[in-house]
């Protein structure tokens, strides 16, 4: 039983979600209301996709085969690992979850950055480990600060890349350089939720580090560039040891019947996965563009969204959006007070944005586009 008045107090608030759609009103000129919060993808799912969950829900007084069987299957050929080295979540968020149940608490405890996404440490902290997270240097994970901050009681170190809040990303000799200092002992999760939007010749591939025999478990996601952040799937690429302990912990059911069969059409559309990285693509030049032009400070992305910097606390700016319908994220969950987190969105969202802040922000007007 929880919540005896005995109990210690959980050291960490919840996580927040950005705001939803369904909660706001559309603006004042009667657009309907503008979600670019969450990091989601503009162009919406696959339409094959769509069909196959469709089509599995009328199987849905069926359980789900409870591994994803065909889903890994594809995935075992997508990446050349076997089935074995494969796990799906309900979300790649239940894996970093799931890591921490399984290797933390009883004195062990795990390292990750600040600001950086906020499940690593609720996750952790909710498993009774200890959360020691290192600053970011220039916007940018301090890996060589990462690796020190480990000792005998760390388990775990969760790096997300490219980072959310900021954007950025580790390179592969700033990772390559990092294992050479991280204890062998640690399992490092790299986290490429945004990975389908980069090209960088220098981005790193968490799946060859894990071929050359890293201690290393990638995770992936179908919420971001596969669109299906409502369905939630994702998957873990680890060894086979890494894979069947946290299998033995996985609750029997944890992906269903229509996630599973949704993802698996989503992988085989390539087309669809290929539009959304090239709107994206074009969607955060023009808006890194626009941003510098009107003098609004932003850190450079590499993924789908951008971390503005205000020149005052960023709910003023977050409340004034939502009152012209456009739903951001205030970052002050993040330690970061003055910031907005923007998704990039299609093309018409992004100039209904950009209008809407130049209102807001009251900066010069269009004429560069
Ligand atoms: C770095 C990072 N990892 C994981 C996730 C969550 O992904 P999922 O929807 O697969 O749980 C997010 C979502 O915002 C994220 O930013």
């Amino acid at each position: 039983m929880s919540g005896r008045p005995s109990d210690p107090p959980l050291q960490f608030s919840p996580y927040v979600p950005g705001t939803a759609e369904e909660d706001i009103p559309g603006s004042p000129e009667g657009e309907r209301p503008l979600k670019l919060a969450s990091n989601e993808n503009p162009l919406g799912p696959s339409p094959r996709a769509l069909e196959a969950a469709h089509r599995a829900l009328q199987q849905s007084h069926r359980y789900p085969e409870g591994s994803g069987r065909l889903l890994r299957q594809a995935l075992s050929r997508k990446w050349k690992f076997p089935a074995e080295q494969i796990l799906l979540g309900n979300g790649s968020t239940e894996i970093v979850e799931m890591l921490a149940r399984a290797f933390v608490g009883k004195g062990a405890g795990a390292v990750t950055a600040t600001p950086s996404f906020i499940m690593y440490r609720i996750a952790v902290l909710s498993a009774n480990g200890s959360c020691r997270e290192v600053p970011l240097k220039n916007q940018r994970f301090d890996l060589p600060a990462m690796a020190g901050a480990c000792d005998e009681s760390t388990s775990l170190v969760y790096v997300a890349n490219p980072n959310n809040p900021t954007g950025t990303y580790a390179t592969k000799a700033e990772l390559e350089d990092y294992f050479g200092r991280v204890p062998d002992s640690v399992l490092t999760v790299l986290d490429e939720a945004y990975a389908e939007y980069l090209d960088q010749a220098d981005y790193p591939s968490g799946a060859d580090l894990l071929r050359q025999g890293r201690r290393i478990i990638v995770l992936r996601t179908f919420s971001k560039a596969y669109g299906l952040a409502g369905i939630r799937m994702g998957y873990a690429l680890a060894s086979r040891e890494v894979i069947s302990v946290l299998d033995r912990g996985r609750s029997p059911f944890n992906t269903s019947r229509v996630a599973q069969a949704a993802a698996l059409a989503a992988l085989e559309d390539q087309e669809h996965l290929q539009r959304s990285r090239e709107s994206n693509r074009f969607g955060l030049q023009f808006l890194q563009q626009a941003l510098a032009s009107r003098g609004i400070r932003f850190t450079p992305s590499v993924a789908n969204f951008l971390l503005v910097h205000c020149e005052g606390p960023a709910e003023t700016a977050y409340e004034a959006l939502l009152r012209k319908g456009i739903i951001t994220r205030p970052l002050a969950p993040y330690g970061l007070p003055n910031s907005l987190r923007i998704t990039v969105g299609t093309d018409r969202e992004n100039r209904r944005l950009l209008a809407a802040l130049e209102q807001t922000l009251q900066i010069p007007g269009p004429g560069a586009f």
